[in-house]
């Protein structure tokens, strides 16, 4: 059949986006569902609800990621997938991630009801813990499945609570049969806000990144002195959170002092005993690093180690560090992100090249096939909060491209 013509149900979209967003929804127009969650779990079955209403064959694999295949008209060949996450920020948005997933979704209902049979097989899915908030690392679902990671190191990362990521997925009924390992795959696409200015800053509908800027992750534990703040003279305390706060300066001012073209970010600490009447002795905070060039964050950190240490031994508050996670920048298939580029077009959207701050599957799936992604705007620049939002206008402009991407790519020999 004649595909240039076909489009998404942006109503369609919407609706199934709002359905979503009940789930976990907060008071401020948020969403909490964090990754392996009741919520988390109430989602996914949605999800596979909808996946089977267009007789997708699901499959859920050991690492919880859910696959959702079409056949092709050459079954044999490598599949086309796309898609995105469903967990969320503590307190998150409504969009990041499961417009993604409710946007690939479109596209396969579309492609269904209009019964449009792909050269290659289609496959839809959903990873596991894309953020990382609950369980660190993020992306660590398709971290497995690319070989990137290792399986049982994932499943034995702890929450705050001390609940394992493993257990977790068993809890919630999606610890899968199949492995959660890589297939030979022709191309992947990622949908997504851009959780960023840019694009609303220079009025583009669509954003085409070259790639995603690489992501380390730290953890920082101190070791003070607790005692009563009252009868306790300054001098000679070891005070954790004091050295913390000089620490978390000294990674504040970081990416200057490298004279940019880096981030650096602290945004989570734990204070013990937490009590405002005693000097705490027991903190653990993050370290998050980004660049598009990993040896630059690298001599970045190495630099903030050194601060590090140095604040530590004068404060005297023995340091323990942990090198959490590195996920290297990813630079995308040029060929993959200008179809990007004139797909929008075609579409009559105006479009932007960019590259990603945020971190994506699309990171590691570039390991192992081509991979692209699709970014629409971000209201007011917001992500990671209650507040974000896209227009629905945009979220329907950002599946259009997705589908007529997957059409063309879908068709390649
Ligand atoms: C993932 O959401 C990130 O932190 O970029
Ligand atoms: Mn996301
Ligand atoms: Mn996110």
């Amino acid at each position: 059949m004649e595909t240039s013509k076909l489009r998404v149900k942006g109503a369609r979209l919407r609706a199934s986006l709002e359905q979503m967003a009940q789930i976990g929804a907060t008071p401020a127009g948020g969403v909490h569902r964090l990754a392996l969650s009741d919520e988390d779990k109430q989602a996914r079955d949605l999800f596979v609800r909808w996946l089977k209403e267009i007789d997708l064959t699901a499959t859920v694999d050991e690492m919880g990621n859910i696959f959702g295949r079409r056949p092709g008209r050459n079954d044999q060949l490598p599949p086309v997938m796309f898609g995105s996450h469903i967990d969320s920020h503590p307190k998150g948005g409504r969009f990041d991630g499961i417009l993604g997933v409710m946007g690939a979704l479109e596209a396969m209902r579309t492609i269904h009801e209009n019964g449009v049979q792909t050269e290659r097989p289609l496959v839809i899915v959903d990873w596991t813990n894309e953020e990382g908030s609950r369980f660190a690392p993020a992306m660590v679902s398709s971290g497995v499945w690319s070989g990137a990671l290792e399986r049982d190191w994932a499943y034995s990362r702890t929450d705050i609570n001390g609940k394992k990521q493993g257990e977790e997925l068993e809890r919630i009924g999606y610890k899968g049969p199949a492995p959660a390992k890589k297939w030979p795959t022709h191309a992947y696409y990622e949908y997504h806000i851009e959780q960023g200015p840019t694009l609303e800053r220079l009025g583009k509908t669509i954003g085409a990144p070259k790639g995603i800027l690489c992501l380390h992750w730290y953890d920082v534990y101190l070791q003070g002195e607790a005692n009563q703040v009252g009868p306790t003279p300054m001098e000679g305390r070891h005070d954790a959170l004091c050295a913390a706060a000089e620490m978390i300066l000294a990674a504040n001012t970081l990416p200057d002092r490298m004279k940019g073209n880096m981030v650096a970010t602290v945004g989570e600490i734990q204070n013990g005993p937490n009590s405002r009447n005693i000097i705490p002795d027991k903190v653990h905070f993050t370290v998050d690093i980004r660049s598009w060039d990993d040896s630059h964050a690298i001599t970045a950190w190495e630099l903030l180690k050194k601060d590090f240490k140095e604040i530590a031994a004068r404060r005297g508050t023995p340091i323990r560090i942990e090198e959490t996670w590195r996920c290297p920048h990813a630079p995308f298939n040029e060929k993959l992100v200008q179809r990007v580029l004139d797909t929008a077009q075609q579409l009559g959207y105006s479009v932007h090249p960019m590259v990603s701050g945020a971190g994506h599957d699309a990171s590691y799936m570039n390991q192992v096939c081509a991979t692209a992604m699709i970014f629409v705007p971000s209201i007011g620049g917001r992500s990671h909060v209650e507040v974000e939002n896209t227009t629905w206008e945009d979220c329907e402009a950002g599946a259009n491209v997705l589908l007529h991407c997957l059409l063309t790519t879908a068709n390649e020999r």
